[in-house]
């Protein structure tokens, strides 16, 4: 039996669990319901009455919280703490976002002033880059930039600029490539003149194999469209913790924009590696971004858990998790430009808190992160809405929306909203078999056809959902946006008493695929492999099947 699980809170929740009433009753009892259950911070709109909840259960999830000594944990996170402990690291992607200096020595380091000179160069750059200071090897401006980078390094930089679409300058276009498959970086190549063509190369380990072979591939195409190996140096940057093999790669070293070890990939946009992001957008709104992210640190930091939005959907989450053994969560996002935020929510969560290892090595005796999937509302609902509303299992929905689109039309955004708050209220209500036999009382189906179709009508509801609201979608309401789901996040890894912060679990692929690559390059047999392994390489390699 792990700590948590021995927690009088715990087996409170587990006796509670089974005396919540149906959410229509709930809301049927107390006219104020959504009043009480709703908190405004930062820009944004938390409405979280639409949940399995009472005011009982949020006591006794408040003082899962504390006998979890979450305040406590918080204040490790933002001050430096170590609290990365497999890999004896602190955790500061907030220290990135901080407005003044939040005083942190790191082993004798002032980060902050770190942090600082690398906005300072980050700003300098774009500047060089957009006003045309900045020259190709033939004298042109600049006028595409390829960022190469996978994970953090890639996701953060991507959707992020992609939700922003409209604050960019229309100064620099910008292009994504992550995945080894050539079709990534050729498509993307497609139609770029070497000339005018600059990339970014962001790993902070500078060992990551997809990046190192697109980089090289880079390379290649651009000394084979007609530049010379000294011409690098004007049209390749990185972003990396590992200075010295960038060095080695061929970076310049003034053209090395540093990274520490105490950002995660995943909590790294507001690092350089966010470069692409602020090209696009320019420093100003970038800066917007991190002011956003820091006033929801700030209010993570000094809000009581009461009244913490990150705090509330992280015990909300593992309410579900735990206590009604809700495997996955759902990230609708009712705004095109939010299209790729579920992806982005995949890896934070998924990355972090997909552990079974408390942090001092018991086997955890309780389920943790749960599988994170979704997509932009209305789209799901002609997709996977029939599963959330009469699946069997239990999945908690998220549902993001601005109030204000950046491209009013007619009624496209009404017609928006409408679908949004109509399917968080489907959830909960559901429709009962009485009320689907009364909706057939015209049809013409005879009393025992009614019977059955009124059965298979029927919604349980009592489905959760938070919906989050925002003014508009801006850098501001974005930065804090991301940083509510990164404390998020944390707060229910501090509860399952796991580290968040390392990812040991991708390490294996990455030793077996260099293996495998050495059994397809022939350069090693493969008969002591398991039969698939061996079977699928002797296809590759005879190239049939
Ligand atoms: O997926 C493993 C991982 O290390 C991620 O955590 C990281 O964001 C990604 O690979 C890329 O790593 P790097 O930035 O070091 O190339």
């Amino acid at each position: 039996m792990t700590e948590l699980t021995q927690l009088s809170s715990w087996n409170a929740l587990k006796r509670h669990s089974e005396t919540v009433p149906h959410m229509r009753s709930l809301f049927a009892s107390d006219p104020k319901r959504f009043e009480k259950f709703s908190l405004s911070a930062c820009g944004l709109f938390l409405d979280y009455s639409k949940n399995k909840i009472t005011d009982e259960t949020l006591s006794q999830l408040f003082s899962l919280a504390k006998e979890s000594a979450l305040t406590t944990k918080i204040h490790a996170l933002l001050s430096g703490e170590k609290i990365n402990t497999t890999e004896q690291r602190a955790v500061l992607h907030s220290a990135l976002r901080a407005q003044s200096d939040p005083n942190i020595n790191l082993d004798g380091d002032n980060i902050f002033s770190e942090i600082r000179q690398t906005l300072a160069k980050m700003e300098n750059f774009v500047d060089n880059i957009t006003s045309g200071t900045w020259k190709g090897y033939t004298g042109k401006n600049i006028t595409d930039v390829v960022s190469i980078g996978i994970g953090g390094s890639f996701l953060g930089p991507k959707i992020v600029s992609q939700a922003l679409r409209p604050y960019w300058t229309g100064k620099i276009n910008c292009h994504f490539v992550a995945n080894v498959d050539a079709t990534s970086i050729v498509e993307k190549l497609k139609g770029l003149n070497a000339e005018t063509t600059l990339f970014i190369m962001s790993s902070k380990s500078f060992g990551t194999q997809e990046t190192l072979t697109n980089t090289l591939s880079a390379k290649d195409w651009f000394i084979r469209q007609g530049a010379s190996q000294s011409d690098v140096a004007k049209h390749f940057v990185a972003v990396s913790s590992n200075v010295t093999k960038a060095c080695e790669f061929g970076i310049a070293p003034e053209n090395i924009f540093p990274m520490w070890d105490w950002v995660g990939g995943r909590y790294s946009l507001w690092s350089a590696i966010g470069l692409p992001i602020a090209l696009l957008i320019g420093m100003e709104s970038f800066r917007e971004l991190l002011a956003g992210a820091n006033e929801m640190d700030e209010h993570f930091a000094n809000a009581p858990l009461e009244e913490n939005m990150p705090v509330i959907m992280g015990l909300l989450s593992v309410w579900y998790v735990n206590f009604f053994d809700a495997q996955s969560h759902v990230v609708l996002t009712y705004d095109h430009y939010l299209r790729g935020l579920p992806a982005y929510f995949q890896q934070l969560d998924m990355e972090s808190n997909g552990k079974s290892v408390t942090l001092n090595g018991q086997d955890v005796d309780y389920k943790t992160g749960p599988i994170i999937w979704g997509g932009e509302g209305t789209n799901g609902q002609h997709a996977y809405h029939q599963l959330l509303h009469q699946g069997t299992g239990l999945i908690p929905a998220d549902f993001i929306m601005p109030l204000n689109s950046h491209n009013p039309l007619g009624e496209h955004h009404v017609q928006l909203a409408s679908n949004c708050f109509g399917q968080t209220q489907a959830l909960m209500q559901g429709r009962t078999f009485e009320e689907a036999l009364a909706e057939l009382k015209n049809s013409a189906l005879d009393d025992n056809e009614k019977q059955l179709i009124a059965k298979h009508k029927v919604m349980p509801g009592n489905k959760p959902s938070n919906t989050l609201l925002m003014d508009k979608l801006t850098p501001s309401t974005l930065g804090a946006l991301i940083a509510l789901y990164e404390h998020k996040t944390f707060v229910q890894g501090a509860i399952w008493q796991i580290n968040s912060f390392d990812q040991w679990g991708v390490e294996l692929g990455k030793v077996l695929g260099n293996d495998v690559l050495e059994r397809l390059t022939a350069t090693k047999a493969s008969a002591e492999l398991d039969s698939s392994s061996n079977g699928l390489i002797n296809l590759f390699r005879q190239q049939k099947i």
